[in-house]
């Protein structure tokens, strides 16, 4: 399964900008330049067999080669805030990434979540047990509808819990500092609240 394949738009894009022309291009991937160039004006598309030689040639990864997606974190050490949160829709996978990414799971390419605010029906409740706190998310867990993961997110640390249909949405977590508590639910997405 594939959700998209290289464009000759991104081929174009990426040589011209790593100043290469169509016959250095496909020197370095031993093809003709007429072959790239039949690419380039979409009468053509390169073999899969390709697809990595024409990555590296081009100095990217092949999910980035064909998202058309260049990604380049400057600087990655900044803060965990900027966290970003991708969950696979066919097998249930969680990722989380300091930086921007393309990410792949399944097969297809995973979109960045984006979190909405707490709604009446995510409602949660926090209530402080010694040193930590006890979360409650006040949701349906069955099979088909159910929330599959918490997280804490602060500048610096990330606390994630695993939730499985059929059991609770709840667990103790230390809410140190300013933070942000990040919910998933499999039919309504992401939801934050500031803590
Ligand atoms: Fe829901």
């Amino acid at each position: 399964m594939m959700n998209s394949y290289v464009t000759g738009a991104t081929i174009k894009q990426l040589r011209e900008s790593r100043k290469l022309t169509q016959a250095e291009l496909a020197d370095k991937i031993g093809v003709s330049s007429k072959t790239v160039s039949k690419w380039e004006t979409a009468k053509g598309l390169p073999d899969i067999s390709l697809l990595q030689p024409l990555a590296e040639a081009l100095g990217i990864c092949v999910i980035e080669l064909m998202n058309g997606e260049h990604i380049t974190n400057k600087n990655i050490s900044g803060n965990m805030l900027r966290c970003k949160f991708y969950v696979c829709p066919i097998c249930g996978n969680v990722i989380h990434s300091t930086g921007a990414a393309v990410i792949s799971c399944c097969g297809i390419t995973l979109p960045t979540l984006e979190a909405e605010d707490a709604d009446e029906d995510h409602r949660i409740t926090i209530e402080k047990v010694e040193d930590e706190h006890f979360i409650t998310i006040h949701h349906s867990m069955t099979k088909q509808h159910f929330i599959s993961f918490a997280a804490f997110l602060t500048s610096d640390r990330l606390q994630m819990v695993k939730f499985y249909p059929e059991g609770n949405a709840e667990t103790r977590l230390q809410l140190r500092g300013m933070g942000y508590l990040y919910y998933y639910c499999n039919r309504h997405g992401l939801f934050r609240k500031k803590i």
